[in-house]
């Protein structure tokens, strides 16, 4: 066992199960006294069970680490806050926070239902400004405190169906960093990683033609337990100095993410026409036009 976490006290969300039980394992592994909360329901946030975050605990505690199970939902900001209360309740305090439940309900966006927008932006983006602001004071009281939130290379870059999830999760990126501009001068740092991650999450991927069984063999290699080394690091104090960073991870890869910035710029010192921006201000700017891609895109290479 590490000392990384030593006398810290965090609260991972969704932790019963994928990449955050990963994650809870790996603190507790370092010192950390850990909340592991788990609303226990299924990919698409149907039914609810205090199981899942209660066997993480106890293979913690089987492990000779300090846990503690919660069972209640993000996506309520009274639920999400007895999360936080937990912590203070069993530890007495609270030094990191990492936002990562998550459910999917995918459909092309002409099709997609109210329910389906709500429920996702619920859990991801109204769940994580629920979590992060009940711990924020405790977080100002004490001069110091950390917050990692999982993001997804789906809001960052695109994919298809997923209007509900990617607008949630670009939204949690602009979330964590007013965070980290807000609560800097008290030693508050809140930063991102986009997983990927073999998990139950994208474990219903077709494996029919030979081609999608190898696709999928090869993505069972990014293991969640991949992702728990750069979450331990930036809730720890060696992370000092962090904040406001959009990471990736996937298998033995980490990945520092652009944020957007001015790509290129067009001036005329009369101003603009409709007609001027048709006939040469776009001309130039389509230069460095983004092309129409998706995640899968970008990370064209099989994991390393
Ligand atoms: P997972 O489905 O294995 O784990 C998510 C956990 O969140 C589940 O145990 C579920 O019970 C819990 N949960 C759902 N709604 C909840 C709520 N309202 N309150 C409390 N807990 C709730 O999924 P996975 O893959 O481990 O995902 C973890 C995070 O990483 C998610 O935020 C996901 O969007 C993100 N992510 C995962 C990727 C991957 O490749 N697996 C890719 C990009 C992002």
């Amino acid at each position: 066992m590490g000392s990384m976490m030593q006398d810290k006290v965090v609260v991972v969300t969704g932790a019963g199960g994928g990449i955050g039980r990963d994650i809870a394992l790996a603190l507790a592994a370092e010192g950390a006294r850990v909340v592991v909360n788990d609303l226990g329901t299924s990919s698409t946030g149907e039914g609810a069970s205090a199981g899942p975050a209660q066997q993480v605990v106890d293979e913690i505690r089987a492990a000779g680490g300090e846990a503690v199970a919660n069972a209640d939902s993000v996506s309520e900001a009274v639920a999400a806050s007895r999360i936080v209360q937990c912590a203070l309740d069993h530890f007495g305090r609270i030094d990191g926070v990492v936002n990562n439940a998550g459910i999917l309900r995918d459909r092309f966006f002409h099709k997609m239902s109210v329910d389906e927008f709500d429920a996702v932006v619920k859990v991801h983006l109204y769940g994580s400004w629920f979590v992060s602001r009940a711990a924020a004071p405790h977080f100002k009281e004490q001069n110091s405190g950390a917050m990692v939130h999982m993001t997804s290379t789906s809001g960052l870059i695109g994919n298809f169906g997923q209007a509900n999830y990617s607008a949630a999760k670009l939204g949690l990126v602009a979330l964590s960093k007013s965070i980290a501009l807000d609560m800097q001068k008290f030693g508050v740092r809140s930063n991102r990683i986009a997983p990927f991650a073999w998990s139950r999450m994208i474990g219903t991927i077709p494996t029919e033609t030979p081609e999608e069984q190898q696709r999928v063999e090869r993505m069972k290699r990014m293991t969640p337990g991949k992702i728990a080394p750069l979450a331990v690091y930036l809730l720890s104090d060696a992370a000092a100095g962090v904040s406001a960073q959009v990471f990736a991870v996937r298998n033995n890869e980490i990945f520092l993410m652009s944020q957007p910035r001015p790509l290129r710029s067009v001036h005329r010192g009369e101003g603009w026409t409709p007609q001027g921006i048709a006939e040469h201000g776009m001309p130039a700017l389509k230069a460095s036009f983004v092309p129409m891609d998706r995640s899968a895109d970008v990370f064209c290479w099989d994991p390393v």
